[in-house]
């Protein structure tokens, strides 16, 4: 599968997912197969108004391959100094945030309230493309109602190299199923590669989704939590997995770029998916939730996996 000119490893993506989509997940996950790894959405304002916390949101390894940075703004204006920004110079790849459902996002016409405006939408994209970086662009199949086919094409005329569609609207969140047939529809109506996103979670998911749509790859967030492996399983690629030294190996990798204190609270969420991955009884997730120390956080890896 191909990205403008960057030829991705595999068809399998690891989505933006906040709080999550950090430097040491995203290179268990492509160590597992993941084709591409974004980071989780970062401000594109934040950025050119040097925000300091967006900067451990952008920590990239200098050897991760493909980098692909998630951005979210309105602003085209914003879009084309951020893009050719020293900060996202690193990155390969800019994708677009045109799905988030958060209110605080949308009131601000970010997130999925881009996909009201179809016309805003080419802008944005042309303005990022200026940068001469692959962009692709993550919608849901609209607001309140499907309009994913129209901001598509937008993104399309905008030059953007890549559509991915989370089968749902704004107004569903993450409730229900993921309905795929929206993205069937833009992968008859562009000519650009389109990635299927919701509730992929197993190889009989990967395929079935694949044909259904005949998107040219998936993206996975959820399924992916505690499971950087699920590359493995839905691409068929023979892996052995020990939990315990993914964990020490994404502890290593964060502690490289976080201080401390945000090192334990990022790996406090990741370790309660890890747990149930492991199989470890719920309760568990109390011990990692009041985690205080990276000693304290190294001895319940220890005890517990
Ligand atoms: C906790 C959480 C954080 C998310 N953060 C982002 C984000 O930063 N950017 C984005 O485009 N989507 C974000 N998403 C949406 C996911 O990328 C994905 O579209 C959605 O979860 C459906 O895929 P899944 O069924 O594989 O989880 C987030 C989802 C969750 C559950």
């Amino acid at each position: 599968m191909k990205i403008g000119n960057l030829t991705l490893k595999s068809n399998a993506l690891f989505a933006p997912v906040a709080g999550f989509s950090d430097v040491a997940l995203r290179r268990l996950c492509y160590k597992y197969g993941a084709g591409l790894c974004y980071t989780e959405m970062v401000s594109a304002k934040g950025l050119m108004y040097k925000n300091k916390n967006t900067a451990f949101l952008l920590a990239a390894m200098p050897d991760e391959q493909p980098k692909a940075v998630q951005l979210f703004g309105n602003d085209p204006e914003v879009f084309f100094k951020v893009a050719k920004s020293e900060e996202i110079a690193p990155f390969d790849v800019i994708d677009i945030n045109m799905g988030c459902p958060v209110p605080k996002i949308v009131s601000n016409g970010e997130g999925s309230a881009l996909m009201e405006n179809p016309p805003l939408i080419e802008e944005i994209v042309r303005a990022a493309k200026e940068s001469g970086k692959a962009v692709s662009c993550k919608f849901r199949i609209g607001f309140n109602s499907p309009s994913v086919i129209e901001c598509a094409l937008s993104a399309e005329k905008g030059g953007a190299d890549m559509i991915t569609v989370h089968g749902r609207l704004r107004s569903d969140y993450y409730a229900g199923e993921a309905n795929h047939l929206y993205c069937k529809q833009v992968k008859e109506a562009v000519n650009i590669p389109v990635v299927a996103n919701g509730d992929i979670r197993t190889r009989e998911d990967y395929l079935k989704v694949l044909e259904f749509t005949g998107a040219d790859g998936v993206m996975i967030a959820r399924g992916a939590l505690g499971r950087p492996f699920v590359f493995s399983e839905i691409l068929d690629i023979p892996f052995t997995v020990d939990i315990k030294s993914d964990i020490l190996e994404q502890i290593a990798v964060a502690k490289k770029y976080y201080p401390e204190a945000v090192l334990v609270n990022i790996m406090k969420k990741h370790l309660c998916y890890w747990a149930k991955s492991a199989r470890l009884p719920k309760k568990t997730n109390l011990v990692f939730t009041s985690l205080k120390s990276y000693g304290e956080m190294l001895e319940a890896v220890e005890k517990y996996f």
